[in-house]
């Protein structure tokens, strides 16, 4: 068993690790530099079908619902197509507007999930152009879509998803190159920058696990806390929102991931000096980081406790925080890539060092397939 775990104790933190192969898997022959073009193995879309699109709706649940929330900003960033991002479980039961010039994108890691995947069907018999973004390949969702693309991350074992999250991310920006230049909204050399950032991502993810060490002490010092706030602004609410899902599934502690501005409509009654608050603040136009920056000095002035993933040459913010974690610099919307690991150690650590389950939590499963 430990063979396969590959000498970790878990199948999570080995997944963890394996995240800058399981991206160049996702990237490999996809990526046409010269060309400033992506290609996708199973692509059927022409372009007058794309030009005709108005929207793109996003059906997915848990983890692949954050990559969604994640992959609106690219697509509306890189095509600028309007997109909306839907929880499946909600979806069916409100009589959807649904069109044909809708493309309605399922992601899943497994393909399985009954709510997606029921969701997925009733916006194919509505008449909207399918796809589904999966990681298993014949998996039920691959089959009903007219289109599929793989996210290519291998199996993932542990129920808490870590590579399958972050292969999303990647391939969604993928898509959004490629829409975006069948839609005439990226020039060739705005796709050849967008796909030369996409390039560095594994070698950035090598470097960002470099920060465990530092992550296991914030773990130590806050493995019996009892509640746990996220906040990051733009790309980086849906990397709050997947930090706090992490720690929550693993380590059974109550967390909450917030858009920064919402703070001070609610959560900022909780803070006190027994709530640590990690601040997601690459420091990034799109992040809004002054007003991140403003966050953390609210969380200071009320006791609490801020770790903060900040930027690696960014001097500025670390004297405010409690505790700093340094990534890589990277694009605005590639930054949820590489912030997102340092979240993913959190949880993992912290779970460990409370002695749970960390592959197998409680009362979840890996692919839920009762709706
Ligand atoms: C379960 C898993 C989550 C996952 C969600 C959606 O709740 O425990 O990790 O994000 O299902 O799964 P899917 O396979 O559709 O991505």
């Amino acid at each position: 068993m430990m063979a396969e775990k590959g000498g970790y104790k878990h199948f999570m933190h080995k997944e963890i690790h394996e995240q800058p192969r399981a991206i160049a898997d996702t990237l490999r022959g996809r990526m046409l530099l010269t060309e400033g073009d992506v290609h996708f193995e199973t692509w059927n879309l022409t372009q007058e079908q794309v030009q005709t699109f108005t929207k793109v709706t996003i059906l997915a649940c848990g983890t692949s619902w954050h990559s969604g929330v994640a992959g609106k900003h690219m697509i509306e960033s890189l095509a600028r197509l309007p997109v909306e991002v839907e929880l499946a479980s909600e979806f069916r039961y409100r009589d959807p507007i649904v069109e044909k010039s809708h493309l309605v994108i399922a992601i899943s890691q497994s393909g399985e999930t009954a709510d997606t995947l029921a969701a997925f069907k009733e916006a194919k018999r509505l008449g909207a152009h399918t796809m589904a973004i999966c990681n298993v390949i014949g998996s039920a969702m691959t089959r009903e879509a007219n289109l599929h693309v793989l996210t290519n991350a291998g199996p993932e074992i542990g129920v808490a998803s870590t590579k399958a999250f972050t292969t999303q991310l990647v391939t969604l920006y993928l898509l959004a190159v490629k829409l975006g230049r069948m839609r005439g909204t990226l020039s060739v050399e705005g796709a050849q920058e967008h796909l030369t950032h996409l390039t560095q991502v594994p070698k950035m993810i090598e470097d960002v696990l470099k920060c465990e060490p530092q992550v296991k002490r914030v773990a130590r010092e806050f493995m019996n806390a009892q509640d746990f706030l996220f906040l990051g602004r733009g790309p980086m609410h849906p990397v709050a929102l997947e930090g706090a899902l992490k720690l929550k599934e693993i380590s059974y502690i109550h967390a909450e991931g917030y858009a920064g501005g919402e703070m001070k409509h609610g959560p900022i009654a909780l803070i006190d000096e027994k709530m640590p608050v990690v601040v997601i603040a690459p420091k990034q136009p799109h992040i809004a980081y002054e007003k991140i920056i403003g966050n953390i000095e609210e969380v200071r002035a009320r006791g609490g406790k801020v770790i903060a993933i900040l930027d690696e040459d960014d001097n500025q913010a670390d004297t405010l925080a409690d505790h700093v974690i340094r990534i890589p610099a990277a694009c605005a919307l590639l930054a949820p890539v590489v912030a997102t690991i340092p979240l993913q150690l959190l949880a993992y650590h912290v779970a460990e060092m409370r002695g749970n389950d960390v592959d197998q939590p409680r009362n979840l499963a890996k692919s839920v397939t009762v709706e």
